[in-house]
């Protein structure tokens, strides 16, 4: 066989090898890193959402959550290097719509948590190849606690002022009538490799 024959047969074996992505350990560590992102978002924005429904009251609090949700996502995007935000099938933020993964994360959690797993820990993730080159990305599920139902309970859940604001504030809100145990929506975090 010439060179150049050989060559030819060759790179494409040699690139098929660049493109089988990271290994197990690199991806154990970027697993690693995305649930200290997703835990820095959920601790922070939890925090300070407690502290404005102790001081304002829910209606209140939720001027914290239209400005502070973003800021804090933007903030941990930054320091981690990954893309970091929450979205939901049932978007309250018109922002907050989940991709094809996203959804499809999110309906594989809800299957796990309906199967008995604990809902602090689930989460889920997986490397993609997408038009552009390969993707890590993972999914945290949120689940809904009773502090969340004041502002996405059912009808008699919400107070009144809530309820004026949210209309006032989110005209196309679709982010109510959960109830406990369910899942409101995911921590989506995201890289390309
Ligand atoms: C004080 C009212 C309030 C409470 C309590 C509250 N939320 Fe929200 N939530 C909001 C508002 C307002 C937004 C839209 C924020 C924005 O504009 O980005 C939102 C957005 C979200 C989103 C982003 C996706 C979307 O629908 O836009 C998730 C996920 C979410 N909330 C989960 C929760 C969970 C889980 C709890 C309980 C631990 C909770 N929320 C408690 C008001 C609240």
């Amino acid at each position: 066989m010439n060179k150049p024959a050989l060559i030819a047969l060759t790179l494409p074996f040699l690139f098929a090898g660049c493109a089988s992505g990271p290994s197990a350990e690199e991806q154990a560590a970027m697993v690693a890193d995305a649930r200290k992102a997703s835990g820095a978002l959920i601790q922070k924005l939890g925090g300070e959402l407690k502290t404005a429904l102790g001081e304002k009251g829910p209606d209140g609090a939720i001027g914290v959550c239209k400005e502070r949700a973003p800021q804090i996502a933007a903030d941990v995007s930054k320091q981690s290097g990954f893309e970091v935000k929450r979205v939901s099938p049932k978007n309250r933020n018109p922002a907050g719509v989940p991709d094809a993964w996203e959804a499809q994360a999110q309906a594989g959690l809800e299957k796990r948590l309906a199967a008995g797993e604990k809902p602090e820990t689930l989460d889920t993730w997986q490397v993609v190849s997408t038009s552009t080159g390969k993707q890590f990305r993972y999914a945290k599920a949120l689940p809904v606690q009773p502090v969340c139902l004041s502002c996405h309970g059912d009808s008699a859940a919400i107070p009144d002022g809530v309820k004026a604001r949210l209309a006032a504030e989110y005209p196309l809100d679709k982010a109510t009538g959960y109830g406990p145990g369910m899942v409101r929506g995911i921590v989506s975090v995201k890289r390309p490799l």
